[in-house]
C-alpha cells in the first residue's frame, strides 16, 4: 500500500498529530529543546501520500545550535540546525523517545524505552550507548518556501563508528 512507501526526496514533513490533520510542519514549531513528530507525505503514483504505514517513516525533527552538530551527522542532511531521523529503534524496532541522558552528556538523546539504547541526535544519531547494532537512521531534509523537504534516503552509521573514522570514509 503507498502509506507503506519509504520517504523520497520532494516529500514535506507533516504532522504525526491527527489534530493537525497532517498539515506541513511550520517552521515556527520547530524549537530549540523540543521535537515535532512528523511523517513524509509525497506523491506515489501520482497521487500525494501521507506515508504513516510503517514504524521507519515515525519521525523526529529536532533543532540544535549548528555549532553542535558534528560529522558524522550529514551536515548536507540538515538545514538552520534542523535534524531529522526516524524513531524506530535499530535493535528490535521500537519507538524512540527525546531525553536527557546525562551519563553520556547529552542534552537531548534519542533514547530507546525497550533496551536502553542511545542514540546522539547532534551525531548522525551515532549509537552511544545500550544494544542497538547502528545507528538511528538520519533523513536528510532542506527548508524549501518554508516547509520541510526530504532530499534523500535515510542514513544509518555502522555502531561504533567514531567522528575520526566517518570522516576518513568520506575521502
Ligand atoms: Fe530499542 Fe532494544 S528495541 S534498545
Amino acid at each position: 500500500t503507498p502509506e507503506k512507501t519509504l520517504p523520497a526526496k520532494g516529500d514535506v514533513l507533516v504532522y504525526a498529530d491527527p489534530a493537525k490533520n497532517n498539515a506541513p510542519v511550520a517552521l515556527a514549531d520547530i524549537k530549540e529543546g523540543q521535537v515535532v513528530f512528523a511523517f513524509p507525505k509525497g506523491k506515489v503514483n501520482g497521487t500525494d501520500v501521507v506515508k504513516s504505514g510503517i514504524a521507519r517513516n515515525q519521525l523526529i525533527i529536532a533543532k540544535f545550535p549548528e555549532a553542535q552538530l558534528k560529522a558524522p551527522t550529514d551536515i548536507k542532511g540538515t538545514d538552520q540546525g534542523i535534524v531529522v531521523y526516524s524513531r524506530q529503534c535499530m535493535h528490535l524496532g521500537c519507538a524512540v523517545e527525546v531525553k536527557a541522558y546525562p551519563s553520556k552528556g547529552l542534552k537531548e538523546a534519542a533514547v530507546c524505552p525497550c533496551h536502553g539504547g542511545v542514540y546522539d541526535m547532534t551525531q548522525g544519531g551515532r549509537v552511544a550507548d545500550g544494544p542497538p547494532p547502528a545507528g538511528l537512521p538520519q533523513l536528510p531534509i532542506k527548508v524549501v518556501g518554508g516547509q520541510v523537504v526530504v532530499q534523500d534516503f535515510f542514513q544509518s552509521l555502522p555502531y561504533d563508528i567514531t567522528e575520526a573514522e566517518f570522516e576518513t570514509q568520506k575521502k
